[in-house]
């Protein structure tokens, strides 16, 4: 298969960028800009993108790569800091200036290189629109580079080497905000490197159930499902691989949210047919969970319990000898980058880190794709829509989303108050493009009147937000009359609730989660 290699150099869109390829039906991974060159030919790319990032190449210990990738003879498109990379290898000269740009600008470009052909945003004066963030520019250009693009600010915005494969942008194709950006992109894959499009999720299905019958022979595997996404998706297409091999353990842990324990077994076990062994433990959850009011230490609890039960029953099967888990792509490269650049770390695990001394061998079928890739591949998987759909729900589930201590009391108010949100969300047909929905419950009471008497109870909050990864995200202007629906309805229909307010933060500074 083509493939499209990324090298990263720290820039917050490096990670869109392999998106945009994959988009283009092109496999792309991205690896640290240090990878060394045997990695490089082994990997085989048919093109090569230097991404951006927020160094300056003048600084010393700035990040580089040797010259002698480009003596590799593939294609190389350099983005913004990419760019004035190749320019300072290549003998030119980059400055901080005083013309920075952020954000929108015009540059005129030359509409017959293979690079810029056919954009669909090229009007008659001979410019795009596109979206630039830097402080240096190239102020001169390399023996035998020539300018293909030039903004008011940047003589040099695009460059190409001769009539060579060697490509620098200034701007960044990868965002939404540069309109021809994706039709850059894939100019540089089909025009200049001339990748085959032959990324699809079709083809990765039937690769991975090869790889996994492969991998598992007729050993047995288990695998913690939650419901959520990522072990859904794991679980049908292992289930595809090798059937009745695999065991799913779904553990109700006592947090989940209203109807959910039903849900899941009604489409794992009862629709699609998964060897699902459901373990109640909500008992013991509760119980260790008792007393316990800070988040750290919630979450160890809920851990630990987690990690005991599941042990306890992957030890009643025979012949296990793996362990899947439904890590994703974002996870794998916070894990190779260097100084963590391009995605922020996070600080919680998924469920399912598991197991250390049963010494079971790993099967990430997942670690490849991204989570819209995930849900593509759900789809052809025929898992139901609403849950490739659900929102994200963290592991300790409504634990952190209880303040203070847990119990059954608790747990029932903020089921009920976080159905009715998830309930008018939908209603309002705003689910789907929200990131995350729900309620939280305070341990404060505040006074209220019900008839004529006078109430003493508790208060919800209702956090909605927008975010396309979790790492930021900004509260959802929720039309009044839905708002004052939800809140109508909590206060009407959850005993021991009296007051509703809204969640009006952002992350950051705030987190998603309360806790
Ligand atoms: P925060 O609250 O850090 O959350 O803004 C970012 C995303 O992560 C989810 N989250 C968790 N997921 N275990 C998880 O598996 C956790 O302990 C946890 N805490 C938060 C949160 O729902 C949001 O999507």
């Amino acid at each position: 298969m083509d493939k499209i290699l990324i090298l990263d150099f720290g820039s917050q869109y490096t990670m869109l960028i392999a998106r945009r390829v994959r988009e283009l039906s092109v496999y792309s991974e991205i690896h640290p800009y240090n990878v060394s060159l045997d990695s490089i030919k082994e990997f085989d790319p048919q093109g090569i993108i230097l991404s951006g990032g927020p160094s300056s190449v003048y600084d010393e210990g700035a990040p580089k790569v040797s010259a002698d990738l480009f003596s590799l003879n593939i294609p190389v498109l350099g983005i913004c800091y990419g760019m004035q990379l190749i320019t300072e290898l290549f003998g030119g000269k980059v400055a901080g200036s005083a013309a920075r740009e952020y954000g929108y600008a015009e540059i005129e470009i030359d509409s017959k290189d293979p690079l810029f052909i056919d954009l669909d945003d090229f009007d008659r004066d001979g410019t795009i629109s596109v979206w630039m963030s830097h402080g240096d520019r190239v102020e001169m250009l390399p023996d035998k580079f020539y300018p293909i693009g030039k903004s008011e600010n940047s003589p040099f915005a695009a460059i190409r080497n001769g009539p060579g494969d060697i490509y620098g942008v200034q701007f960044h194709p990868e965002v939404v905000h540069t309109p021809s950006g994706v039709k850059v992109l894939e100019n540089f894959i089909s025009n200049v490197c001339e990748a085959a499009k032959q990324w699809n999720m079709g083809s990765f299905i039937e690769q991975s159930i090869r790889k996994i019958k492969e991998t598992v022979g007729d050993h047995g595997l288990v695998l913690g499902l939650s419901g959520g996404v990522d072990s859904s998706v794991a679980a049908v297409l292992i289930h595809r691989a090798i059937g009745e091999q695999l065991y799913c353990i779904f553990v109700n842990n006592g947090l989940l949210r209203k109807g959910e324990v039903e849900e899941v077994i009604s489409v794992f076990r009862d629709t699609i047919g998964l060897n699902l062994i459901y373990v109640d433990a909500e008992e013991k959850f509760l119980e260790a969970l008792t007393g316990a009011s800070d988040p750290e230490r919630k979450r160890k609890i809920i851990g630990e319990i987690f990690i005991r039960v599941f042990e306890e029953e992957a030890r009643k099967l025979e012949n296990i000898k793996f362990l899947a888990q439904g890590t994703l792509y974002p996870d794998v490269i916070e894990s190779v980058s260097f100084k963590g650049p391009s995605a922020t770390i996070k600080s919680h695990h998924n469920v399912g880190g598991l197991p250390d001394e049963m010494d079971l061998a790993l099967v990430e079928p997942l670690r490849e794709l991204f989570k819209d890739e995930v849900r593509n591949v759900g789809r052809e998987l025929e898992i139901p829509e609403n849950i490739l759909t659900r929102h994200p729900f963290p592991g300790p589930g409504l634990a952190v989303r209880i303040i203070g201590e847990i119990n059954r009391d608790s747990l029932f108010k903020l089921r009920e108050a976080d159905a009715i949100v998830e309930e008018e969300i939908r209603k309002a047909g705003l689910y789907e493009s929200i990131w995350q929905a729900f309620a939280v419950l305070l341990p404060i009471k505040t006074v209220g009147v019900m008839g004529d008497e006078r109430t003493y109870e508790n208060v919800v909050t209702i956090r909605a937000v927008h975010s396309s990864d979790g790492m930021t995200a900004d509260w959802v202007e929720l039309p009044y009359p839905l708002m004052k629906k939800i809140s109508s309805r909590i206060i009407n229909e959850v005993k021991g609730v009296n007051r509703v307010v809204y969640d009006i933060s952002s992350k950051p500074p705030s987190t998603i989660e309360w806790e």
